[in-house]
């Protein structure tokens, strides 16, 4: 058989504009005919490293691609289509994951490691799945990372004004997929001669784990870790709320650490993620959280943990006890010199939060002196931070953490890092009994650093129009510039009141309007911002923090502790009388 290509005349579709994480819509969009096809042939049209694109610079003449995805409804199908598309646009091969399976960090991890082209990421994230719900891609470049916006708007102009579409044939039977004959379901190599210039197009079957664990198993110590796990008094469950991470979860933790199986929940991949949101918080993995309470399950283990559909969020629990993206990166960072091989020998130099993101680990950089570095919402903005060595270890109140190892967020990594300093900070503490847990940890924390309680109210699917009224009503307040109703309540002055603005210090570039904030004298804060991430309406996200030093209120409850806070903030806002919201319709 050879491959021929074949070319389709097309419309362009609207609103295929991607932000960083892509581009998602309903399933049933992507499912229109052409509607795929224009825009990963957009891509392709784009790319400066595609043979004859409008944008060739002649430097790279044999892309190679990584493609898979988190496992959501359509993902097989999209892949069969991405690969004739691929073949008829130069890429010389693509490695496709098992099972058309990949986990976003695994594909920073893959692109990274082997020094590839670029990949494509099918996702969208957290979002549920199913011929009802969200389907996502994603490009990312040769540092791992998600496409920048020089790339993203060369894409959308592509969609403005394609033509036609490349795709390759078998020049036996025209009509079928040559593809037919590759089986995602081993490793494998497949070799398909092309009529037109006399070389190959390459697929490769490859397992989606290998790369990313090896790299996972440079950064920590397994021996280390499996001791933890032989512990009779230790035990953990991992939930992969039906998402990628499930097999990933299964290698780690089962086949590498030795823990029984018992101990993972919901590893089955499912294209309809059993019908829940695939997000790991309180509120869409309530049974994980219920089956790490003592009080609801006399079993319940030492350490639990989530992550999202395509594995780059995280969520950190104890016995009966929820640590806060805020504190996890803290803690993660107080310990990592210490716990984590990767951070040795003074590795770790700086560290970087997104600004709604409460302030514990700034306390964590100043006293071990570290970079600091505040950032706007959005994973793109700590990749300069990275790339340069400024800052090592990242993290959003969002449930994402990662570091330099990747150019994404990464669900696993948290949690191994969680286990690394769990197993370090009880090598030798027997008898059973004297383990020092999640929530001891946490504690022991708060005694040295102070506690940042932390909390986020979301008014999802707002009306647009109401939202911004909202945020611009907030704004004129600012100007008005009259504090006093806030600092009565608060019982401190404010210090610092604007709508954020970032200057990225490695290429100078600046990103202003990116939440609004007042800051007070303790360290309260009340930040407001609309979601750059939702597909309907508008998000609201309010986030307030309280800084508390005294032992004696540290270990208060966190949502009493912030009422006063929360209710001041909705009165300066006025966000029920602007968009009729009582309540959130999720807390985290
Ligand atoms: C995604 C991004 C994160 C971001 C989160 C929430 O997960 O990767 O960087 O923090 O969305 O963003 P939003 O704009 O909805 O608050
Ligand atoms: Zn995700």
């Amino acid at each position: 058989m050879k491959l021929g290509i074949k070319t389709f005349s097309i419309e362009p579709f609207d609103g295929q504009k991607t932000g960083t994480s892509g581009l998602r819509k309903k399933v049933k969009v992507f499912q229109q005919p052409g509607y795929l096809e224009a825009f990963v042939q957009s891509i392709f049209f784009a790319l400066p490293e595609i043979p004859g694109s409008g944008f060739d610079d002649g430097a790279n003449d044999q892309p190679v691609l990584v493609l898979g995805g988190d496992g959501r409804y359509f993902n097989k199908e999209a892949i069969r289509t991405i690969l004739r598309l691929a073949a008829a646009n130069k890429v010389k091969k693509v490695l496709v994951g098992q099972q058309g399976l990949l986990c976003t960090p695994a594909v920073s991890a893959i692109i990274r490691e082997r020094k590839l082209t670029g990949g494509i990421i099918l996702t969208a994230s957290h979002n549920p799945g199913g011929p009802n719900a969200d389907f996502g891609i994603k490009y990312n470049t040769r540092d791992g990372g998600p496409a920048p916006e020089s790339y993203t708007d060369v894409f959308y102009q592509w969609t403005r004004r394609i033509k036609e579409y490349r795709i390759a044939v078998d020049l036996d039977s025209q009509d079928q997929d040559p593809f037919a004959c590759v089986s995602l379901d081993r490793p494998q190599v497949y070799e398909f001669p092309m009529q037109e210039n006399d070389s190959n197009f390459t697929i490769e079957v490859i397992d989606s784990a290998n790369d990313y664990v090896s790299l996972l198993q440079r950064i920590f110590d397994f021996g280390l870790l499996r001791q933890l796990f032989q512990r009779s008094d230790f035990s953990m469950l991992f939930d992969a709320l039906h998402g990628v991470t499930g097999p990933y979860g299964k290698r780690i933790f089962v086949d590498e650490l030795g823990a029984p199986m018992d101990w993972l929940r919901n590893c089955h991949p499912l294209e309809d993620f059993g019908g829940g949101h695939p997000d790991p918080n309180l509120v869409y993995a309530a049974e994980l959280v219920s089956c790490c309470d003592p009080k609801e399950n006399a079993n319940a283990p030492e350490f639990g943990a989530a992550s999202d559909g395509d594995g780059d969020r995280n969520m950190i629990l104890g016995r009966g006890f929820f640590v806060t993206p805020s504190d996890s990166l803290a803690v993660i960072v107080a310990n990592a010199s210490d716990a984590i091989p990767y951070f040795r020998n003074g590795r770790l130099v700086g560290v970087a939060r997104s600004m709604p993101t409460a302030s514990a680990v700034d306390k964590v950089a100043a006293k071990e002196n570290l970079n600091f570095f505040e950032t706007p919402t959005g994973w793109k903005y700590f990749s300069n931070l990275l790339s340069t060595g400024k800052a090592q270890i990242c993290g959003e109140e969002s449930f994402g953490t990662s570091s330099d190892h990747i150019r994404e967020k990464d669900g696993l990594w948290a949690i191994l890092c969680w286990l690394s300093i769990l197993a370090y900070r009880n090598v030798g503490k027997t008898p059973v009994g004297s383990f020092i847990g999640v929530q001891q940890l946490v504690e022991e924390h708060w005694k040295i650093y102070g506690r940042n309680f932390f909390t986020r109210y979301d008014y999802e699917e707002c009306d647009a129009t109401a939202a911004g009224n909202m945020m611009s009503g907030l704004l004129q307040y600012q100007e008005h510039g009259d504090y006093s109703s806030l600092e009565k309540v608060v019982g401190q002055p404010v210090i610092v009141a604007d709508d954020f603005t970032y200057k990225d210090p490695v290429d100078g570039s600046i990103a202003k309007n990116q939440g609004i904030r007042f800051v007070f004298a303790d360290g309260s804060r009340i930040i407001f911002r609309l979601s750059g991430t939702g597909s309907t309406g508008a998000t609201i996200r309010m986030y307030i923090e309280k800084y508390e030093t005294n032992p004696s209120k540290i270990f208060a409850d966190a949502a009493e502790t912030l009422s006063d806070l929360i209710h001041v903030a909705l009165d300066v806002s006025r966000l029920e009388a602007f968009t009729g919201r009582t309540a959130p319709t999720v807390i985290t």
